[in-house]
């Protein structure tokens, strides 16, 4: 093991200092070190996309970024986007649209569906198809999580 490093970062909204093994990667030190356990390893090799986070806001898989190529940088994980209005909004319709089934998926899926809400306000279901394509879910057939991304229960 290499001697350690002084990581500075914010996640979900909090200033963090932790010094970490250089080699740590981030989807291990959000889950052990910060025990925030809503990301999820599903392949560990960038095809899944169970372990999204956000990096100043944009999608990243957090399983093939060390996590001291964050220094400096804002992190969100699905716990923090829960305290956010547009996040919580997709979780809600998440539930209301029964989109959930073994659930090991959706953390990933909720942030996915937060950002394409945000940067695709106007996009329909099948260039949300296409645009979530790099999230797998085994179970729903993603029909149901398309509907809950397009449910805006603000727009009824
Ligand atoms: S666990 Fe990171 S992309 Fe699959
Ligand atoms: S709900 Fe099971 S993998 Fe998506």
């Amino acid at each position: 093991m290499s001697d350690p490093i002084v990581l500075h970062v914010t996640v979900n909204g909090r200033a963090v200092t932790r010094a970490v093994d250089p080699a740590l990667r981030l989807i291990d030190f959000l889950r052990e070190e910060l025990r925030l356990t809503g990301t999820k390893e599903s392949c560990g090799e960038g095809e899944c996309g169970s372990c999204t986070v956000l990096l100043n806001g944009k999608p990243v898989t957090s399983c093939l970024i060390l996590a001291v190529e964050t220094e400096g940088q804002e992190i969100t994980t699905i716990e923090g986007l829960a305290e956010d209005g547009l996040g919580a909004a997709v979780q809600e319709a998440f539930i209301r649209d029964h989109a959930v089934q073994c659930g090991y998926c959706i953390p990933g899926m909720v942030l996915m569906g937060a950002v394409l809400r945000r940067d695709h306000p106007d996009a329909g279901r099948e260039e949300l198809r296409t645009l979530l394509a790099g999230n797998l879910c085994r179970c729903t057939g993603y029909e149901k999580i398309l509907d809950a991304i397009l449910d805006r229960e603000e727009d009824r």
